[in-house]
């Protein structure tokens, strides 16, 4: 059993060592290791006090803290959005192995994770700043979660200027799941973490994923199972009046709408023009999510059966084409839709099921090596948003059946 408080004077000492026991790791030729940890054997106390009951989960968590900690090197964990791929948000070398990883443009600023509230204050908040109230309702609500918040870079902040991507702003998220918020409070560290997929495509949800994607370039992935939210955090800058909503995630726009009256009127990014979302959300402007495949999306196409049919027998589809469907609250079963629809995946018929089985069943069809994958979409009222989001960005062609 391990127990560990964070407190000022570990901190202190910490900074010491980072200095003095950072190990260069060369990242050509690494091999990867796949380590198992059991979330159920975490506990967080009153105090955010830490315990481990599980003797493997502690080891393999102490090796991913210590790389953290006292490397320049990077490591995959899962959290209850997608698997993110983390270094330390102190340390420059750190967060330039997780561009060079996942070979992310440099514009494109990184999320910051917490283990607690308390720890943000300590080590990334100038002394006596305190963070915006009309964040307060949000933080109360969905921390630890899916939540991504903005906050003024101080001038004195101990972040790496890399993972801001020179935004006058930084995004911190308190993530909920077990496995990421143990490896930040054991570090002791704040970890800057992308998603853990290479740049481009689709989100990881399974350590399986993050090994496809990234093997022999980073030196450990945590696996702890399925993620459970399925798409990534909902990103909201409360700095700008009114507030905005950068990116749909996890928690949905009517939640953050229903959360205070200050966030009644949340702008959608999506909704204002190219440019300013390009300036606000840098991550916003590259190309997402995209499989090998050729996505299509189906809108407004009730049941499927004409909209998909005739696109399947439009001049665009070669005769030989290895074709997958995705379906989920309307369209008929693949049989009888076509014949040349070879392979089908049910996403779900909720917008949580569809959400966590997005970007497993797109990567899934993509390596049965198909050339098409068509995609029912979904209305964009709560999970809709960001799975839309996501399909849109995945999607190089969007079909519009035109039915209401
Ligand atoms: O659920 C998640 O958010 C996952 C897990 C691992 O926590 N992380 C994630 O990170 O999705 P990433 O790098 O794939 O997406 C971060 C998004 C990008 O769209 C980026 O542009 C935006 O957050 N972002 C980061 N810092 C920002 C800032 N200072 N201002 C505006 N947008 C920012
Ligand atoms: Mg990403």
């Amino acid at each position: 059993m391990l127990s560990v408080i964070s407190g000022p004077l570990k901190h202190r000492s910490l900074i010491g060592l980072h200095i003095a026991r950072r190990k260069v790791h060369c990242s050509m030729a690494l091999t990867t290791k796949i380590l198992k940890v059991d979330q159920s054997s975490i506990r967080f106390g009153s105090d955010d006090e830490l315990s481990i009951s599980d003797k493997e989960t502690e080891q393999n968590l102490k090796t991913a803290a210590d790389v953290i900690k006292n490397s320049d090197d990077v490591v995959a964990f899962p959290t209850e959005t997608v698997y993110g791929l983390g270094g330390s948000a102190l340390n420059d070398a750190s967060v330039k192995s997780i561009y060079r990883a996942k070979n992310r443009p440099a514009d494109n600023p990184l999320i910051v994770h917490i283990s607690s509230i308390s720890q943000l204050y300590r080590i990334l908040l100038p002394k006596g700043y305190k963070i915006p109230s009309i964040y307060e309702p949000l933080m109360s609500k969905f921390w630890p979660g899916p939540l991504t918040i903005l906050l003024p870079v101080g001038e004195d902040s101990p972040l790496s200027k890399f993972v801001t991507a020179e935004q006058p702003t930084f995004a911190v998220r308190m993530p909920k799941h077990p496995i990421a918020r143990a490896l930040i409070a054991l570090s002791d560290t704040p970890i800057a973490a992308p998603s853990a997929n290479a740049s481009t495509r689709p989100s990881p949800t399974l350590a399986s994923h993050v090994y496809h994607d990234l093997e022999g370039k980073i030196p450990y992935i945590l696996d702890g199972g399925a993620c459970d939210v399925g798409v990534e955090s909902t990103v909201v800058d409360g700095l700008v009046n009114p507030p905005m909503l950068l990116r749909p995630g996890g928690v949905s726009v009517e939640e953050i709408r229903n959360a205070d009256t200050q966030w009644q009127d949340v702008i959608l990014a999506k909704k204002t023009a190219g440019k300013t979302e390009a300036v606000k959300t840098p991550g916003m402007k590259y190309r997402h999510y995209s499989p090998t495949a050729r996505v299509i999306l189906f809108i407004n196409c009730e049941d499927g059966s004409k909209t998909v049919n005739e696109f399947l027998e439009s001049k665009k589809i070669p005769e030989n084409a290895r074709i997958a469907l995705l379906r989920s609250k309307y369209f008929e079963p693949a049989s009888s839709i076509s014949n040349k629809i070879e392979i089908e995946r049910l996403l779900g018929s909720t917008g949580s099921e569809i959400s966590r089985n997005l970007f497993k069943y797109l990567r899934e069809v993509d390596e049965m090596g198909v050339d098409f994958i068509l995609v029912e979409g979904v209305d964009e009222s709560n999970e809709g948003l960001a799975i839309m989001n996501r399909l849109s960005k995945a999607a190089l062609e969007v079909v519009n059946g035109s039915f209401k």
